[in-house]
């Protein structure tokens, strides 16, 4: 098989490591990828938003199976223009892609199908919004409806501050044209999840969870992140809660999308609050958790080609349980200073061979690029992800930040809390 990658951070080198060890695999492309996917295929300087030259590479390559990261081209239709053009893809329809591209339609899918969720209200209208406002106790949630690179969601503490994240919404336009609707919604107490499971359209199977950390600095402060960090398994997803997760979110998601004539076929990723009665549905994404995946990818033991391909041909249910590593995995992501509202882009780094070469250590670039002499430089925000194996998620976590501490890069910065929650 040869297999495109459509994206360039962490989360397409660490689908692209997986790929490339498959016996399946013959040649991994790129689009446009990143120095680290450079080292294990060929980068095709194309953006992951030029759908129309994605989908003519795919021809000329005679590609077998596109594999697209981000969630941006996937709403914006490429998963449907690659089909037209009679190229197999993972990953969604523009329709099956309002799941995350629209948590108005998420949410009002969810009370037709009967998923748990948080009670919401939408609006478009201020003065309605803030009169219902009015009517509720905080703290207060409040979301942009669209795609808002997942800082769109405002956790407001004071009826004040919800007023003012309203109007920044829908009259100040913070989030542009994602922000002509807003849904409102309670907040719910509990411990959080990413669930990912693959779907064919018709039937799903289950990946594993992982916990995210989505603030910038340690102790949860600071702002809102990507991501900058993930462990799994996530000690509060237990079977029972695996079990739940799939019979009450996945699987009526799965047949919704499908009686509603929209077929999900790709990865949905479920954040998930796990409360006292059980699982309820934050958000759907439609692709893989990035720093998730790099920690799925380093616990998945069975082959992935053959799972995506079948999912991307309707054809899951003869796909054998996956296998994974019982060793916990943990993933320090390495973000270049300033990061997220201004990460300073440019410097240089160092010593990463030899921080790779600590014991059950992969090293994923992100952002990163080559200058004209090879040396390695940041180039976005979050720029490494050291991941690594241990027998527990101590050992795991002593021998990613070991691996953090080798890398000479003072253009960057890391939590030392990540797995907090885990270690207890
Ligand atoms: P999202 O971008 O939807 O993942 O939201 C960002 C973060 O806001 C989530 O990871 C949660 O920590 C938090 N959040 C979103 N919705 C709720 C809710 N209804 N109750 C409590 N926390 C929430
Ligand atoms: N790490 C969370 C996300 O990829 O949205």
């Amino acid at each position: 098989m040869k297999i495109l990658i459509v994206g360039s951070g962490g989360r397409e080198h660490a689908l692209g490591w997986k790929l490339a060890s498959s016996p399946l695999v013959d040649e991994i492309l790129a689009a446009p990828g990143n120095p680290g996917l450079a080292e294990i295929g060929r980068c095709v300087p194309i953006k992951a938003e030029d759908m129309a030259e994605i989908a003519a590479l795919a021809v000329r390559e005679k590609v077998d199976l596109v594999v697209v990261g981000p969630e941006g081209p996937l709403a914006a239709g490429l998963a449907d223009r690659l089909k037209q053009v009679g190229v197999a893809v993972f990953g969604p329809s523009a329709a099956a892609a309002e799941l995350e591209g629209s948590k108005a339609f998420m949410k009002d899918f969810c009370t037709r199908h009967a998923i748990p969720t948080a009670d919401f209200r939408v609006f478009d209208d201020a003065i309605r919004a803030k009169a219902f406002l009015g009517e509720r106790e905080p703290p207060f949630v409040i979301k942009a409806d669209g795609l808002a690179g997942g800082k769109g969601v405002i956790l407001a503490e004071t009826r004040a501050q919800a007023d003012a994240a309203v109007d920044e919404i829908l009259f100040l336009k913070k989030f542009g044209s994602a922000g002509q609707r807003i849904v409102i919604e309670d907040f719910l107490p509990g411990e959080e999840a990413s669930f990912f499971a693959i779907s064919d359209g018709v039937s799903a199977i289950p990946l594993i969870a992982a916990q995210d950390h989505k603030r910038a600095y340690d102790g949860d402060k600071g702002p809102n992140t990507g991501g900058m960090g993930a462990y799994s398994p996530a000690p509060v997803f237990t079977d029972a809660v695996l079990g739940q997760t799939m019979e009450r979110i996945i699987l009526p998601t799965v047949r919704g999308m499908q009686d509603e004539g929209r077929p999900f076929a790709g990865v949905l990723f479920a954040g998930l609050m796990i409360s006292a009665d059980g699982p309820k549905l934050i958000e759907f994404n439609v692709r893989f958790g990035d720093p998730e995946c790099q920690t799925l990818m380093r616990r998945l033991k069975s082959d992935l080609a053959p799972v995506l391909m079948a999912a991307a041909r309707g054809d899951l249910a003869s796909v054998p349980a996956l296998e994974w590593d019982n060793r916990p995995c943990a993933t320090i992501v390495y973000a270049a200073n300033g990061y997220p509202d201004h990460p300073l882009t440019g410097s240089e780094i160092r010593a990463t061979e030899q921080a790779s070469r600590v014991e059950d250590v992969v090293i994923f670039h992100a952002g990163t690029r080559r200058d004209e002499e090879g040396r390695l430089r940041a180039a976005g925000g979050r720029v490494l992800n050291v991941t690594a194996l241990g027998r527990d998620l101590r050992q795991a976590l002593d021998r990613a930040y070991h691996s953090c501490s080798l890398i000479d890069w003072p253009g960057g910065f890391y939590r030392s809390d990540i797995g907090w929650r885990a270690l207890g």
